[in-house]
């Protein structure tokens, strides 16, 4: 049995009970910390995800400055693309672009599915040095891959998206084509969470950060849900908890919680006790304060936090989390302000 088991992350991940609600912020390891803008000023971001140490590094960072639950590891959701034959590059207060972006169903056709070993070996390799770090300090580490729906998107559009036009044209145009894009990124992304566990990861997230934003109730059914099933199906012999994160999907809840996954993260669009009667009480919970509430003074702050917490009034199963990545303009001091208070309140529950 792994030694970190009793730890608040993976006990709450379990819905058994904890000594303290256990926190951790997406994107926590990132530009509103000067020890990552000074690795970032001598680095690219790829350099940093492709030097083990550099990784390694980063990740532990926040474990430094904050009593933080999880770390989690550093890298992005896209590398994996690039083994599959896509061109990434992240490209400075632009954002990440794919220069060959995907067009037809002969372009999925010609997309390889590398195993992790041959596509990711210095993630893995980073999430070895950091889990054997931390693994003596009593915090787990998370590994995480992007969900097949998300990644298409970037591989489709090139980058980023208001209206997700081109992928969801090539899906409905052409299920057939969709159906072997998803497939082959559920092979990609299902090999490479195995392999991070065997690499010392002690949970695993989906990010399908873009599913809500693009996709109505019904097409969720049709063009994600089946892929996500698989995923999680394919995952659930790792033996580690794992983490169905999405964003703008509070209309169909059910249909996210229903692909699987043992914690459901939910954005700030839907009060959490809401999300969870969605979810099911069978299921732990990840959220969810709105990011911005980490750019307000400390009243309006701490009445967002009791309010999470009010909500989930002491049921056992939640992980604290915002609703989605932190900014980088948050202060340092509000981070460490935040982690403490939520440990404060919940102590001795
Ligand atoms: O959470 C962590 O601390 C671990 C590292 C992590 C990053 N990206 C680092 C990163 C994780 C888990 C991600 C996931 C990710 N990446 C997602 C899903 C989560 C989400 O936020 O919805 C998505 C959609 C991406 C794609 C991506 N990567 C975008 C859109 C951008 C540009 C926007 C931005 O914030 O600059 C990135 C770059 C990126 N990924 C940065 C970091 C720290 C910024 C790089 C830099 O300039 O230093």
């Amino acid at each position: 049995m792994n030694s970190l088991e009793n730890t608040p992350f993976l006990l709450a991940a379990r819905r058994q009970p904890v000594p303290h609600t256990p926190i951790w912020l997406m994107r926590q390891a990132g530009r509103y910390m000067p020890e990552y803008r000074a690795i970032r000023a001598k680095y690219g971001m790829l350099e940093v995800m492709r030097t083990p140490e550099l990784a390694a590094e980063v990740t532990l960072q926040p474990i430094e400055a904050f009593d933080i639950d999880a770390a989690i590891i550093f890298s992005d959701i896209l590398p994996p693309l690039i083994g599959m034959g896509l061109d990434l590059e992240f490209i400075g207060g632009v954002g990440p672009r794919i220069h060959n972006p995907i067009n037809s169903a002969a372009d999925i056709e010609q997309l390889r599915v590398p195993t992790a070993a041959e596509n990711m070996q210095p993630t893995l390799d980073a999430i070895k040095i950091a889990s054997d770090a931390l693994t003596p300090r009593n915090i787990p580490l998370i590994g995480f891959c992007g969900a097949p729906f998300t990644l298409a998107s970037y591989a489709i559009e090139g980058g980023g998206s208001k209206t997700y036009a081109k992928t969801k044209t090539l899906m409905y145009n052409d299920p057939a084509a969709w159906d072997m894009l998803m497939r082959k990124l559920v092979a990609v992304q299902a090999d490479y969470l195995q392999a991070q566990v065997t690499y010392g990861a002690s949970a695993l997230q989906v990010f399908d950060s873009w599913a809500g934003l693009a996709m109505g109730s019904l097409d969720y059914e049709r063009y994600i849900q089946p892929y996500n099933t698989l995923l999680f199906e394919q995952i659930a012999a790792a033996g580690v908890p794992t983490i169905n994160f999405s964003t703008g999907t509070a209309v169909y809840l059910d249909k996210v919680a229903a692909c699987g996954g043992d914690v459901v993260g939910v954005d700030w669009r839907i009060p959490i006790d809401e999300a969870w009667a969605k979810i099911g009480h069978d299921r732990a919970v990840q959220g969810n304060l709105d990011p911005v509430a980490l750019l307000t003074e400390w009243p309006q702050l701490k009445e967002r936090v009791d309010d999470v917490l009010g909500r989930v009034n002491g049921r056992l199963g939640h992980i604290f989390n915002l609703g989605h990545g932190i900014f980088p303009n948050v202060p340092v001091d509000t981070v460490r302000r935040l982690v403490d208070y939520v440990h404060e309140q919940t102590s001795g529950e």
